[in-house]
């Protein structure tokens, strides 16, 4: 249904309020917006109430949008600076010349500016914004600002604490106005964006006045560099990145060798959506990525520090990094750090699309460990940025990550907030990912895998072999993934990597009860396989807070830990029972509670915003569940391994024992094997 015709102005915000509410009287008692309703979607509204957070934000998208009547002469918004913006700034945006300052005043950073308050063209239809997982009946706006802030954030503005005297009659002032300035967070998302002074609130907002569009020194400059391993040899390291320019660029590293940047990107056209429901990825959420860059570092060593920076003549260079490479498959030891559901938010006062309040904390915490020098290598197991369809934000995750994951390799699993959606080949059928079908994702993280749309791979570091799959797509029997998993695991040399992680987004078990918590189905499918193939640990994200259970199967304690008197569990695996499994989903996204006490499993349950460490050797694996708010550890377990014969590897130890390379080890094997 269109709504070209209804009234967009009129001469008072009441006039405007009464007309609005009259078009979606009409709108929503017309039956096309009810019967037609997918049950898709009304069942991903539910989700989205039950399972994740929104914020007051969600109700600007495809609001109709007028000039507020009648604006005052002396209304200025000024921006400082005003143009040729840094790669990340401080933007402070001044209102003056208000009359009487509103609580419902506010201001929008929006980007791309072009055709921002084309209204004609932005039919303010429920179906649209039911996408977002919220069914309010509200009128929306076109274009969706990247973020906004209320005017009442500064009080001097609301006491109008700096008053200007605009008009003088014998020598008194009789007309004077007010201002206020508010703070905005800016990164360089390449398109220029504008600041827009608002009346009326979220709910009736109308234009007073808006900025000049402001640009950015180098919509090219290269930026967001992270790194990811492409096999287990600890010898070669990806780098990502993103410009606005598409001529392949370099990354150069060590000493003076140079990689010629593969380029990519993806299109509004590649985002999904149905015909009769396009997605905010298809719609008011998309922005244009830029380009996107890789390139592969080679000739490295195994555990080792090198230099690099990214970029080119023609469009700038990156700073200068250190990066550490990964320990080989089979090395001896590895420390590595492991969460799900991470997210971002604003480094301002700003309300964005998507907030996830913890990840702040958490990338605080977990820069001061990558810094320490002491781990080398990051998990995140899903629910990455929660752009879900708003694409500028993934710009806002890479920005936030970028200290940590330009430093270690930042391995990845797909969630259903990068994948899901109706009819796109996900085993799910919900709109999580706002239409964006996985793409952006495998196009910022390229992982180790065998295809486009089949993100599960595995790597080894030193002594661990990881599994990481997706939850996402069919792991139903016989199908391509669950063939793919039940070889990988299969085919481990244990006398190599003596411990097997497994890794998804979404777990087998929770005490955190709610339909979409656990999938039965995917539990019967895929748990045989951990039982079979003696899987050590089993971790999951996609609830948000942190579990551990016994070793577990099929809903039961196969094995129990002791506990020391600290509270540490140790599970003894010399004798194999089952696998551990924990919940790891409480790296940023507001946290869930625990409405199941009585599990028996369930061993050890904290709600708190933080992350996982872990240190591998050959006899022994250990986590600590970090608060990051405090850095204390909250929780402590360690899975022991007495090296049986038919794990032990003599080249293993002759390793340890002369301290030569994996890759020598190998060639010495085979030397061996011929000799026989
Ligand atoms: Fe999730």
């Amino acid at each position: 249904m269109s709504l070209k015709g209804a009234p967009h102005s009129s001469s008072s915000s009441w006039d405007l309020k009464t007309s609005i509410l009259l078009v979606f009287f009409l709108s929503s008692s017309s039956p096309c917006f009810s019967w037609s309703l997918p049950p898709s979607i009304v069942n991903s509204t539910e989700q989205h109430r039950h399972h994740t957070f929104i914020s007051d934000f969600r109700v600007l998208t495809r609001r109709i949008l007028s000039e507020c009547p009648d604006p005052n002469p002396f209304l200025q918004i000024n921006v400082t600076p005003d143009s040729n913006l840094a790669d990340e700034e401080n933007v402070t945006v001044t209102v003056s010349g208000v009359f009487v300052p509103q609580k419902d005043d506010w201001v929008a950073m929006i980007s791309p500016v072009k055709n921002s308050n084309d209204v004609s063209r932005c039919p303010a239809n429920e179906l649209l914004y039911a996408e977002t997982g919220d069914l309010s009946k509200l009128p929306l706006l076109c274009h969706y600002p990247v973020k906004a802030q209320y005017m009442s954030n500064d009080p001097d503005y609301i006491n109008c604490t700096k008053k200007e005297c605009k008009k003088y009659k014998h020598g008194k002032c009789v007309k004077s106005t007010c201002s206020g300035s508010l703070r905005f967070h800016v990164i360089n998302i390449r398109t220029d964006i504008e600041f827009v002074f608002f009346a009326g609130g979220f709910e009736t907002p109308c234009v007073l006045t808006r900025s000049n569009p402001l640009n950015f020194a180098n919509p090219n400059q290269p930026l967001y560099g992270h790194l990811s391993s492409i096999d287990s040899t600890g010898t070669s390291m990806r780098l990502t990145w993103v410009s606005g320019d598409k001529a392949p660029q370099q990354v150069q590293h060590g000493d003076g060798k140079t990689q010629i940047s593969q380029v990519t990107t993806f299109s509004q056209d590649d985002m999904k959506s149905r015909s009769a429901v396009p997605s905010p990825a298809k719609d008011f959420g998309w922005h244009d990525p830029g380009f996107i860059h890789s390139a592969v570092m080679t000739g490295l060593r195994p555990s080792s520090t090198f230099s690099y920076r990214y970029g080119s003549d023609s469009v700038g260079w990156s700073d200068q990094f250190q990066f550490k490479t990964p320990p080989a498959g089979g090395s001896d030891e590895l420390n590595f750090l492991v969460y799900g559901d991470m997210g971002k938010a604003p480094l301002d006062a700003s309300v964005e699309h998507y907030i996830q309040p913890g990840s702040l904390a958490v990338i605080g915490a977990l820069t001061d460990e990558v810094n320490s020098g002491k781990f080398d290598s990051i998990f995140h197991i899903g629910d990455l940025s929660y752009s879900t369809g708003c694409l500028v934000e993934w710009d806002f995750f890479l920005q936030l990550i970028s200290p940590i994951a330009s430093q270690v390799s930042y391995m990845t699993a797909v969630g259903n907030h990068e994948r899901d959606y109706p009819d796109s080949g996900s085993v799910y059928i919900t709109t999580d990912s706002g239409g964006e079908c996985g793409v952006p994702y495998e196009t910022y993280f390229p992982m180790p895998t065998q295809a486009k749309d089949k993100p599960w791979y595995s790597i080894e570091q030193a002594s661990v072999h990881f599994t990481i799959i997706s939850t996402e797509h069919d792991w139903s029997e016989n199908s391509e993934q669950y063939e793919w998993m039940r070889n990988d695991m299969a085919s481990i040399d244990r006398s190599k990597t003596p411990w097997l992680i497994f890794m998804g987004h979404r777990p087998m078990y929770t005490s955190t009860d709610g339909i979409f918590s656990v999938d039965k189905k995917f539990v019967e499918a895929v748990e045989p396989l951990l039982l079979e193939n003696k899987v050590d640990l089993s971790l999951f994200g996609h609830v948000h807070n942190y579990e551990r259970s016994c070793a577990i199967y099929d809903g039961k304690c196969k094995a129990m830990p002791t506990t020391d008197e600290n509270g540490g569990a140790t599970y003894d695996n010399s004798n194999y029972s089952a696998p551990v499994q924990a919940v790891i989903g409480m790296a940023g996204f507001t946290l869930d509670n625990f409405t199941n006490d009585g599990n028996s499993w369930s061993l050890r349950r904290i709600s708190k915003f933080g992350y996982v460490r872990g240190h591998a050797t050959r006899e022994e694996i250990s986590f600590e569940f970090v608060n990051a708010a405090t850095m204390e550890v909250e929780d402590r377990f360690r899975i022991l391994k007495k090296q049986s014969a038919e794990y032990v590897d003599v080249s293993q130890i002759m390793t340890g024992f002369r301290g030569i390379a994996a890759d020598e080890v190998e060639r010495d094997r085979a030397t061996d094997r011929s000799e026989l």
